[in-house]
């Protein structure tokens, strides 16, 4: 628990009032929904000269490697969600890959203990970097415009600079430590005093993205990047080679979808477990009375929902190339109703007497969400993340780009609770070549046939939860896009057994009655930073940028 609290910490202090009939930006076109106003722009200077929803979602990633390297980043992963205005439907992973000389016991000591922050900070944290393939696949497919357009904003901002916002300016002072103990040689243009308005350049940076923008994946995962990864990875007793580079592979993956209420939900496979663990939550609760926005009615039949549901992410999910991953069986909506069926409204299930379901066939803070849609009607829903605030705290000298510290979403050790709480077992144990299981959950609703929301987030274990609000609040609590996002979130993931809530979420009274129920409740700080948007009835574009941080809708 401790370490969901820093995770929250780094994502700044906000209390979560819904202003009254708060509506977002209102665009009539096109729009990017970003964690940094630079890099909406970015994207949405793209949209303006022609290109469509990939390119601007290529674009918005490389520049958010530059101005908001918390999260946005080349050393990390992600996923991205298509949709284009035909209907057709395509899901990218480029999540990382566990390096080929990883092994189960990476992260335990002789005497078979976790050895405290090797998965999480450090050379040995990071997996295979897959964001730069991820783009360059999406490009080949679907691209219109030059990559070298796509490339040169980031390249201009970190050669150029730009100003550091409040959060990035206290995000970085607050890593100086960590910056100087887990690199082997300093990355002594990171570590100042940083104030609100300083102008901060990634020199290193600039030249790696100049290389990607000349050779495509080959400026990244061959060549001059490569072996400054590589070089970085032995000077810290790393284990990454050039061979896992180069042989990083980005796949388009069979999409999860699914329907809620008569609205079609598209989201994303495994690796990730996103997709399916909401389709399941939505499965969960259609039909049922909710209840007014976080009620005891409601808070009480969510939580129930997500803790079966988590209990069920905990055993079946991991990577499916590697793992028999039960996809149908736990999408199947007589399942869902199924676990719900001794669901009782006056009393709760207690996560100790409750484990994943059982199937026949068994055996066989820090990331970053942006959604854009373009004037063709095309939408992108696209997550990345390095997993923590600045990934593993590692720049690659020379390189001038943080490394992720994605190792740790393995299950390290069964049972053993991760960054973010979540426990696993065999579906997510490490082994070469395998990808960590994911929360992040990129997802676009369609209702009559028509595009109808682009949303996501960041906030790991909370991710798959703070999505499910995001749509429940406005189907079913008749929100605008920027008041669902703007509203508190309530989170529970079977273990611990807890509800989560932030401030001002949930009222005295219902708090009282929850515990009344049997629930055990603690606050935390602010998490999440869903970006979304919705299509109102008249076809135009409303942005939801959460007010957690500095994002930021920008569109025409
Ligand atoms: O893939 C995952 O589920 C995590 N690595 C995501 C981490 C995250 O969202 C951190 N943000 N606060």
């Amino acid at each position: 628990m401790k370490k969901i609290k820093y995770v929250l910490l780094v994502l700044g202090a906000y209390a979560c009032n819904i202003p009254a009939n708060e509506t977002g930006l209102i665009t009539e076109k096109a729009m990017v929904v970003s964690a940094h106003p630079l890099a909406s722009q970015v994207g949405s200077a793209i949209l303006k000269q022609g290109g469509n929803a990939i390119d601007a979602a290529i674009a918005t990633q490389f520049a958010l490697a530059v101005v908001y390297p918390v999260a946005g980043n080349i050393g990390g992963g992600g996923f991205m969600v298509i949709r284009m205005s035909d209907g057709s439907v395509n899901t990218l992973d480029f999540r990382e890959k566990a390096p080929m000389s990883s092994s189960e016991t990476m992260y335990l000591d002789s005497a078979n203990n976790v050895i405290e922050n090797l998965s999480t900070r450090g050379h040995l944290a990071s997996g295979v970097p897959g964001s730069v393939e991820g783009m360059v696949k999406a490009y080949e497919n679907f691209g219109t415009i030059s990559w070298v357009e796509l490339i040169q904003p980031a390249i201009d901002l970190a050669l150029n600079g730009f100003p550091l916002t409040e959060r990035e300016a206290n995000g970085l002072n607050s890593n100086q430590k960590n910056f100087s103990t887990y690199n082997t040689l300093a990355p002594d243009f990171l570590i100042r005093d940083w104030k609100a308005g300083d102008t901060i350049r990634w020199i290193d940076l600039g030249h790696t993205l100049e290389r990607i923008r000349d050779n495509g994946r080959a400026g990244f995962y061959e060549g001059e990047t490569a072996a400054l990864i590589v070089e970085e990875m032995q000077r810290g007793n790393g284990i990454m080679t050039l061979e896992d580079l180069k042989n990083y592979d980005a796949q388009w993956r069979t999409p999860i979808i699914g329907s809620y209420e008569g609205l079609k939900v598209i989201s994303m496979s495994p690796p990730s477990s996103g997709g399916i663990a909401l389709m399941q939550l939505l499965k969960s609760v259609e039909g049922r009375e909710l209840g007014d926005h976080n009620s005891t009615q409601a808070l009480h039949l969510m939580t129930e929902a997500e803790r079966r549901v988590y209990a069920d992410r905990a055993t079946h999910l991991g990577d499916a190339d590697y793992y028999n991953v039960p996809v149908e069986e736990l999408l199947d909506s007589a399942y869902n109703m199924g676990r719900m069926s001794d669901f009782s409204t006056t009393a709760k299930t207690h996560s100790d007497s409750l484990a994943a379901g059982v199937f026949a066939l068994a055996e066989s803070e820090q990331t970053t969400h942006f959604s854009i849609v373009d004037p063709f009607g095309n939408a992108v829903s696209v997550t990345t993340t390095l997993n923590g605030g600045y990934g593993s705290k590692v720049v690659v000298a020379g390189a001038g780009f943080l490394m992720n510290n994605e190792m740790d979403d393995f299950s390290i050790k069964p049972g053993f609770p991760n960054y973010y709480g979540l426990v696993g077992g065999r579906a997510n144990a490490i082994e070469p070549g395998k990808r960590m299981l994911s929360s992040m959950t990129p997802t676009i609703l369609e209702k009559d046939n028509q595009l109808f929301m682009v949303v996501g987030t960041p906030g790991g274990s909370t991710i798959i939860t703070s999505v499910f609000q995001t749509i429940l609040n406005v189907l079913e609590h008749d929100m605008t896009m920027q008041q669902a996002v703007s509203a508190g979130r309530v989170h529970h993931q079977w273990k611990p057994d807890k509800i989560f809530y932030q401030e001002g979420a949930i009222s005295k009274d219902d708090s009282l009655s929850l515990v009344k129920l049997g629930h055990e409740l603690q606050q935390r700080g602010p998490y999440g930073k869903v970006d979304a948007i919705l299509v109102l009835p008249d076809g135009k574009l409303e942005g939801g940028a959460d007010p957690r941080g500095d994002d930021a809708a920008v569109g025409y």
